[in-house]
C-alpha cells in the first residue's frame, strides 16, 4: 500500500469513517445559494460567493478521506434562463474559481474534468477550463467534475442522436445496442456511476442531473442551504451511507 493511500485511509478513520466502505463516487446537487443570500438581505451574488468556498471545503475534504470520483453540478442547461447579470457572475466566479484553484489540484493531485455542453460557455471559460483540465490530466488523487452546462436529458438526447446515426449508416446492428454501451456514449463514459447523491436546500428533486448515471445510487437529501452546507455536515452523510444496505435490486 502507498504511503498516499494509507494517508487517506488515516484521514477516513479519524472522522469514524470506514475506508474500506467509502462511496467511491460522490454527486452533489448544490442548491441553496439564492435563498441563503436573501435570508440575509444580501444579492443572489453574494450566495453564489459564498457557495463557491463551501466548493472549495468539499473537494478538500473528499480528497483527504479518499473519495475517487467527486461530481458538482455547478450549471445546469436551465440556468441559462436566468438573468444575464446572475450567469455572468457565475461564469465569472467559475473562471476565478479554476484559476485560485488550479495550484490546490496540482498540490492535491486532483485531475479535473468537465461534463455537458461545454461549447455553450464564455470563451474566456472554456480556455481556462481546458487550460486546468490539461495542466491536471496526469493527477490520480481524484476526480473532479464539474457539470457545466449539464442536462440529463440533453446528454440521453446526445447519445441516442449518436447511437442512431450509426444505427442509420449501417455501422451498428439496433440488436447489439446495450446498457455498456448507452453509457460509453454518455458525458461520463469513462467515469463510475455515482454511489452516493446529496442534495442541499430541501427540496427532494433530481432536476435533470446525471439521470442515467443514479439508477443505483444512494440518496440524500439535507435542508442545509448550500453556503451552510460544512465538512461536518458531510462527513455524517458520509457515515449514514455506511450505515445503509446497498442491494442493487437483489433480495
Ligand atoms: C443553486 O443555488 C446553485 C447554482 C445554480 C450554482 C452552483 C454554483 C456554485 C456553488 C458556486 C460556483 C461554483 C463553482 C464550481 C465555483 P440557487 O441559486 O438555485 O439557490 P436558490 O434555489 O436558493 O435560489
Amino acid at each position: 500500500m502507498s504511503s498516499e493511500l494509507s494517508k487517506t485511509d488515516a484521514a477516513a478513520q479519524s472522522a469514524r469513517l470506514d475506508p474500506a466502505r467509502l462511496p467511491g463516487h460522490v454527486a452533489i446537487i448544490m442548491d441553496g445559494n439564492g435563498r441563503w443570500a436573501k435570508q440575509r438581505l444580501l444579492n443572489r451574488v453574494r450566495g453564489h460567493e459564498k457557495g463557491a468556498e463551501t466548493v472549495r471545503t468539499i473537494v478538500t475534504t473528499s480528497r483527504e478521506i479518499g473519495i475517487s470520483t467527486l461530481t458538482l453540478y455547478a450549471f445546469s442547461t436551465e440556468n441559462w434562463q436566468r438573468s444575464t447579470l446572475e450567469v455572468s457572475a457565475l461564469m465569472l466566479l467559475l473562471k476565478k474559481f479554476l484559476e485560485s484553484e488550479k495550484p490546490v489540484m496540482m498540490e492535491n493531485d486532483i485531475r479535473l474534468n468537465a461534463i455537458g455542453q461545454i461549447e455553450r460557455l464564455p470563451d474566456d471559460v472554456r480556455n481556462v477550463l481546458s487550460a486546468v483540465m490539461a495542466a491536471t490530466a496526469g493527477n490520480q488523487g481524484m476526480r473532479l467534475n464539474l457539470a457545466l452546462s449539464y442536462g440529463g436529458r440533453a446528454e440521453i438526447t446526445r447519445m441516442t442522436r449518436a447511437i442512431a446515426e450509426k444505427t442509420a449508416s449501417g455501422a451498428l446492428d439496433p440488436s447489439s445496442i446495450t446498457e455498456d454501451m448507452i453509457a460509453s456514449y454518455l458525458y461520463t463514459r469513462d467515469i463510475p456511476d455515482p454511489d452516493l447523491l446529496i442534495r442541499t436546500s430541501g427540496e427532494m428533486r433530481i432536476s435533470n442531473f446525471l439521470l442515467w448515471q443514479i439508477a443505483y445510487a444512494e440518496l440524500y437529501f439535507t435542508s442545509t442551504l448550500w453556503p451552510d452546507f460544512s465538512r461536518e455536515e458531510y462527513l455524517n452523510i458520509l457515515r449514514a451511507y455506511q450505515q445503509r444496505e446497498r442491494r442493487f435490486g437483489a433480495a
